[in-house]
């Protein structure tokens, strides 16, 4: 249990003055300088001072008198981090918290608010254990349940009145949003016949070609912003458009390498052949690629699909944008998928979903994905392809940060593509493993190429 000693947290009304989020360099972040809490700008692509003001409130614990609890993006899109959150350093942070308290009870680190606690359900703003947070770095995402989702009462197995659900889902990294949003590439979701919408909800879910968080379910950088400013940062007030416009305009200069910035321009201006975004391989991380386009470039990369994009993939790809890779808690317990540790498998609950003809399915899952949007069975657990690029310096991977390292994301695939191939055996092998449906020539890391897939992906 991480619970904090002082259950008072005094923070409406705090006001802070002089404050800068600690902004450390971090190699492979171009634009990450010294000096004030600034990240150097990059007026490359957009205008300068909607870029200079954009860093200015990502890093605002003020917001501009929005209201807000005293959190600023860059609280948890730390720029030391990759402008994301491991659970390494939201231990360091409050375990540095605690250590302040036992001078000053009134020491302050707005990550810690109780929204994002485990108890704020039950004890709202005197809420104080911060496990999810601490152990796994995960933050409180609320959505609303669709019309034909109930959540059961694990104590007497009923379905509850509650219309939301708390989910925990990992802080993404910010770079490289230029070309992480929707693509624009058919088909859009789903692939293949319509779905019967169940209680006259849409039953293909906002942003079909993509969009931005695990599951995509904003289209814009502004409305993910505004979304962050009420959920994380709690304002009160209607954030003004311009502060939005400021966000999207200072992200969109984040790059995790200048290979990606000079793809993201070729993208934007629909200058094809798009540049290469990988810098210079050696013959252990030029294997490495091959393995990933034959492997892994189905889902993450291509022409169309630019979020870690591959230019040189040449097979048709099955250019799905949503996929299920049983991340979410538990995991099957077939295939040799590892169990998910105590810490993430108790995020789990237990939802009851009433299919088109009536008949209800309940399935236990710490998360959803996509079904949340749509209410269809077909879209649980799934979730929007992650982009790649800068991968190295963002560890713990997946939504529920359930992979420590790139090994273990790699003993993931292994058992994912394992238990495809199981339930759908040839000929109708699906096309992340197969381009014929009769062989595998996809997907499978194979022992001896794990050492160059590796080498390759720490490049990217
Ligand atoms: C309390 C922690 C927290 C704060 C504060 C926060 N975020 Fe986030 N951010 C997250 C989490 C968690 C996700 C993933 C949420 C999901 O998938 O449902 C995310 C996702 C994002 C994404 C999506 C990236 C992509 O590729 O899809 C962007 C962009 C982003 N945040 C920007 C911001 C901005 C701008 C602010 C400040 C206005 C902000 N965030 C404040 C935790 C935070
Ligand atoms: C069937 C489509 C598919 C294939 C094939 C695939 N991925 Fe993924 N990948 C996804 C999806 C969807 C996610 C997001 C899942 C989540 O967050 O829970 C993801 C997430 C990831 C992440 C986590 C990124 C982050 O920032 O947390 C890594 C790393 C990754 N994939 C690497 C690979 C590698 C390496 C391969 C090839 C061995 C591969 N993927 C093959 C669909 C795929």
């Amino acid at each position: 249990m991480y619970k904090l000693k002082s259950s008072v947290i005094a923070f409406f009304g705090f006001v802070l003055i002089g404050v800068t989020v600690a902004v450390v360099p971090h190699t492979g972040f171009g634009q990450v300088s010294e000096g004030n809490g600034a990240i150097q700008l990059n007026c490359d692509e957009q205008p300068c001072d909607a870029v200079a003001r954009g860093r200015a409130a990502f890093n605002d614990r003020n917001l501009n008198d929005l209201g807000g609890n005293g959190r600023a993006c860059a609280d948890c899109h730390m720029p030391s981090e990759g402008f994301q959150l491991s659970p390494a350093a939201a231990r360091a942070r409050f375990d540095a918290l605690q250590a302040k308290r036992e001078h000053n009870k009134n020491a302050d680190d707005p990550l810690f608010r109780p929204v994002d606690a485990d108890d704020f359900r039950i004890n709202g703003d005197n809420a104080i254990d911060f496990s999810n947070l601490v152990e796994n770095g995960l933050i409180r995402i609320t959505m609303p349940l669709p019309l034909n989702v109930k959540l059961i009462d694990p104590a007497t197995g009923q379905p509850t009145d509650e219309t939301s659900v708390d989910l925990w889902r990992a802080v993404m990294p910010v770079p490289n949003v230029a070309i992480t949003g929707p693509d624009g590439a058919l088909p859009i979701w789903p692939p293949g016949a319509p779905r019967p919408p169940i209680m006259g909800q849409d039953p293909n879910g906002p942003n079909r070609q993509g969009g931005y968080q695990h599951d995509a379910r904003f289209g814009t950088l502004q409305e993910q912003a505004r979304g962050a400013l009420f959920a994380h940062a709690q304002v009160s007030v209607e954030p003004p458009a311009g502060m939005l416009d400021d966000l999207a305009a200072f992200q969109q200069t984040l790059f995790s390498s200048p290979g990606v910035e000079l793809l993201s321009d070729a993208i934007l201006s629909g200058s094809t052949p798009f540049p290469d975004p990988d810098p210079e391989l050696n013959e252990l991380e030029q294997q490495g690629k091959v393995v990933f386009n034959r492997a892994c470039a189905q889902c993450h990369g291509g022409m169309l699909h630019p979020s870690g994009s591959t230019p040189e993939t040449t097979f048709v790809r099955p250019l799905v944008r949503y996929h299920n890779i049983q991340t979410a808690c538990p995991r099957p317990a077939t295939d040799g998928y590892l169990p998910c540790p105590e810490r993430l498998a108790r995020n789990a609950r237990t939802y009851r979903i009433t299919l088109a003809n009536g008949t209800f399915q309940f399935v236990t899952t710490s998360d959803p994905g996509r079904l949340l949007l749509t209410g269809q069975p077909a879209d649980l657990g799934v979730m929007d392809v992650t982009q790649l690029r800068g991968i190295s310096n963002t560890a713990p991977y997946f939504h529920n940060n359930s992979a420590a390292t790139l090994e273990e994301v790699l003993d993931h695939y292994d058992a994912f593509f394992r238990r495809v191939a199981r339930l759908n055996p040839a000929p109708n092998l699906p096309p992340l493993l197969s381009s014929n449906g009769l062989v595998v020539d996809r997907g499978f890391v194979t022992a001896d190429e794990r050492a160059a897939l590796l080498a390759y992906l720490r490049k990217l």
